[in-house]
Order: C-alpha cells, then structure tokens, then sequence
C-alpha cells in the first residue's frame, strides 16, 4: 500500500479541535480499507509559537512543507493578535510562496440538511468555486505613510499577472469540463477595475477558445452575489480573484447550509510542491472550547487530500460516510442539530466502519 506522511498544522481556536478529529477519522479509514498508510507529523505553528517564539513558523517553513507530501490545516488567528499579523504570519506565508495557485471550494448541500437559502432545494446548490490564490488583492504590496497624520495614506496593491491569470482560467476551465454540465462562470469587476480585471476579461475569452465544450459567461462580482441567491441553480464552476473569492465562498457556504461543512485545497497544480488542505472556516472564537464546531469541513478537505494524493476511492468511502451521518440527522448547532464535534466524530467512524463490514 501506498504510505502518505502529511504535516498536520492545526494551529488556532477550533482548528485544533477539528483537525484533531479529521486525523481519527483518516486514520481509521486507512485501518478499515487497507490500501493505504498515512502518517501525521504534527507541526506545533500557530499564536502560542509567536508568543513564545516571536515569528508564526519556523525560518525554514517552506523546506519543511516541502518533506510531506501534503499538509491539513486548520485555522490560524487569535482573539489577542491582529489579524493581520496571524494571517500573514502563517497561512499567507505559505499559500503565495509555495504557490498554491488554485484554491479549490466545493459547495453542495448534504443530505438530512436543508439550504439555508430560502426557497432552494438541496439539489439547487452544486457549486464548484475555484480561486485564485498567489496574487492579485492578496499580492502583499503596498505599505503606509505619515503614520498618525491627517494625511496618513495607505497603499493595498493588488497585482494581476498574465502567467497567474492564464494558469487559473485553464484550471478553471479544465474544472469545468470535467463536470457534467460544463459551465463555467468569469466573475470580475471589470468595470469600475479597469486594469487587472479588464486582464481577467481578456485572458478568459482567450483561453475559451481551447474549451469549446464548456459554456461559460462572465458576471460583475455584485450582480454575482444577487445570481447567487435568485438564480441558484443557473451556475456551475465559478472562477474569480483571490478577494472576490474569498467572499463568494463565505456566502456560498452559508447559502448551501453552513460554513462548519466547506472545504477547501490549496493546490499547485505542477505538483512541484504540496498542496494544503484546510477548512474554508476560521478559528471561530465564539464557539472555540465548546466542543461544538463542525468538524465535517475539515474531514471533506481530509477526503479531497486524499482524492489528490491519488486514493479516490478512500475519499469516496469517507464523503459517503460523511453523507450518511448528515442523513442520520447527526449534525453540529450550525446545520441546526444537536450533537458536537465529538458526537459526529464517533459517529463518522461508526459509519466507516459499518459500511465496510456492508461491504465485506
Ligand atoms: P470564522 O470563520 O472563524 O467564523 C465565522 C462564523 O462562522 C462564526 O459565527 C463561527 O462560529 C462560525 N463557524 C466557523 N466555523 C465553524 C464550524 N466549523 N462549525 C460551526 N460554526 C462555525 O470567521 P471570523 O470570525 O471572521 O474569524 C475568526 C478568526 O479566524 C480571525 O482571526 C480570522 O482572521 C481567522 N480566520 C482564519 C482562517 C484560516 O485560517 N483559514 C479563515 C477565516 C478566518
Ligand atoms: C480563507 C480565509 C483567509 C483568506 C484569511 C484567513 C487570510 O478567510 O481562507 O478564506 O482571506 O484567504
Ligand atoms: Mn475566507
């Protein structure tokens, strides 16, 4: 059987409960199935690092990501650290560097629970967002001036690049083509953005040529977000910037039933550096050391690792499980059950292993 050594980074807040959970999970599934072995080396990255050590990760973060053949994540930030400073201290320190240009967010409503946008039904949401994750909004650059003065200014530049643009369209579009209804929507805001977004444009109409079986349309991002509640069912892949995304995700999530079930892969798609896996979800203060966050995010982005790391039919087995139990009404406060992490953690592993002994 094939071995797979992850770095398991679970870092703040709930990411600990959860990716703790995940790790049972996968764990087990690999016990139960046999076809693989998988080891997770725990990388202790997060806020009680920084304060103990003044920095996010370690100097050699990159090389040391790159001795696993993937990592999972689960969320760094803090209730007493800027944002800014965790953000870009752990995660943004890895996604652009490491170029993980094509973060992949799934969205579809499972089983037992219902959409939480009125009047949809499950099968109304069965999105595919892919964004873009190594520049634009996210690039970095910029910086302040006359700090404390009245004219105090500050710079956010985002950066588009032929070569970033290019690669997540085709991605985009090679996404598409491989879902049955083929659609594929270019969402910018090239009207009032007039430069980088007027690229996104140009480049989606250029690379559709070699696609002539996907059908696609572009949508300015604010009309998208009204699409997105009226018109559910008329969109399939949707591909947009690294901000735009952001906030689409959120939303889509929370559409589709909740943010505690969406996952996400950072992926580098030449397969030159591994990719992460994390929960589209943050460290989620409110509900941290509750035990009631919603690990079903975090094991959906478990089963998409494996899923890339080339073990499909695990990740099947256990997004059936996941699926079995959301069925069986077993779910967190967020899809509007009763139980907690643990609850739903037993009982995914309850339902690995029942399926399997189904199956024998
Ligand atoms: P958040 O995603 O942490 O929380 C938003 C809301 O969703 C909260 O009400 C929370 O309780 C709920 N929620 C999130 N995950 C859930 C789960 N698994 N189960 C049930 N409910 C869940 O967003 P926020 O409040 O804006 O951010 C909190 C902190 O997390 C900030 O420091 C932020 O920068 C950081 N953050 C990190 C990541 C990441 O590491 N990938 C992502 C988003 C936010
Ligand atoms: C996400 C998060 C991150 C992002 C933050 C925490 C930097 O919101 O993964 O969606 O903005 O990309
Ligand atoms: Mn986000």
């Amino acid at each position: 059987p094939h071995h797979y050594r992850i770095a398991s980074i679970p870092a703040d807040g709930i990411g600990i409960e959860v990716v703790s959970a995940a790790i049972e999970v996968v764990e087990k599934l690999s016990k139960v199935l046999g076809v693989f072995t998988i080891e997770f080396t725990h990388i202790p990255w997060g806020t009680e690092y920084y304060k103990q050590n003044g920095r996010y990760v370690s100097a050699d973060v990159l090389d040391t990501l790159r001795g696993y053949d993937a990592s999972l994540f689960g969320s760094v930030g803090a209730p007493d650290v800027p944002d800014h400073i965790s953000l870009w201290g752990l995660l943004l320190a890895i996604r652009g560097p490491l170029q993980l240009y094509a973060n992949v967010r799934p969205v579809r409503v499972f089983p037992g629970t219902t959409p939480y946008l009125r009047g949809a039904e499950a099968k109304d949401i069965d999105w595919l967002l892919v964004r873009e994750n190594s520049e634009g909004e996210y690039a970095g650059h910029g910086g302040t001036s006359h700090i404390d003065q009245p004219w105090e200014t500050a710079t956010e530049v985002a950066i588009f690049t032929r070569v970033g643009i290019e690669r997540i369209m085709r991605f985009a579009f090679e996404a598409a083509q491989r879902r049955p209804r083929k659609l594929l929507t270019v969402v910018t805001k090239s009207n009032s953005m007039r430069n980088g977004l007027v690229l996104w444009d140009k480049i989606a109409a250029e690379v559709s040529k070699d696609f002539p079986d996907v059908k696609w349309d572009k949508m300015l991002v604010d009309a998208m977000t009204i699409r997105m509640v009226t018109n559910p069912k008329s969109l399939d892949t949707i591909v947009g910037t690294n901000l735009h995304m952001d906030i689409l995700s959120d939303l889509a999530a929370a559409l589709a039933g909740s943010i505690g079930i969406a996952p996400s892969s950072n992926l580098d798609p030449t397969r030159k550096n591994p990719s992460l896996f994390e929960p589209v979800h943050g460290s989620a203060f409110d509900i941290t050391g509750k035990g009631i966050a919603n690990p079903i995010a975090t094991f959906w982005s478990a089963a998409e690792m494996l899923d890339w790391l080339g073990e499909p039919g695990a990740a099947k087995y256990l997004i059936t499980a996941l699926e079995n139990v959301c069925a069986a009404g077993i779910t967190t406060p967020d899809l509007g059950g009763n139980s907690t992490t643990k609850g739903v953690t037993d009982a995914v592993i309850k339902e690995i292993e029942k399926l399997h002994a189904a199956a024998a």
